[in-house]
């Protein structure tokens, strides 16, 4: 059993583990995700969907809640996998959600359940990001 804090994996093993977790039954879709912190942990989330289907949350969601849960606020590295036909996109919020805890150069890799990746970093994914400049006015 895979825990969000314990024994060190790779961001790869643990997110494909993770995934088998996902409570997908509206989509069928499952995902997992992988975060290395600053400190060297590694945080791990699924899918959980809702019946009241908006309330669903996401796989990156899941591994940041808990990374802050656990006091950490600073990602180093990040691992998305899915059974897709090409490496999956984060949704748009995710992008958002990756780039409020990870600088623009963080790795991210987005698999597929049969072996293909895509390398990429947290600003290629989010170009144009919003960020606490854009509410400010001098
Ligand atoms: N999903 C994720 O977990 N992460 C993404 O970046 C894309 C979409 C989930 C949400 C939903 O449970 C299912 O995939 C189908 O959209």
């Amino acid at each position: 059993m895979i825990k969000n804090r314990g024994i060190a994996m790779s961001l790869k093993l643990a997110a494909t583990a993770v995934r088998e977790n996902a409570h997908a039954p509206y989509s069928n879709f499952k995902v997992g995700a992988a975060i290395r912190s600053a400190s060297g942990e590694t945080y791990v989330g699924c899918n959980v969907e809702n019946v009241a289907y908006p309330e669903g949350t996401c796989a990156e969601a899941g591994a940041i809640a808990a990374m802050v849960a656990a006091g950490e606020t600073k990602l180093t590295e990040v691992y998305v996998i899915a059974d897709c036909p090409s490496p999956i996109p984060p949704c748009g919020g995710c992008r958002q959600k990756l780039a409020e805890f990870g600088a623009g150069n963080v790795a991210v890799t987005l698999g597929t359940t049969d072996g293909q990746e895509r390398a990429t970093t947290i600003g290629d994914l989010l170009p144009g990001k919003f960020d606490a400049g854009h509410m400010e006015r001098s």
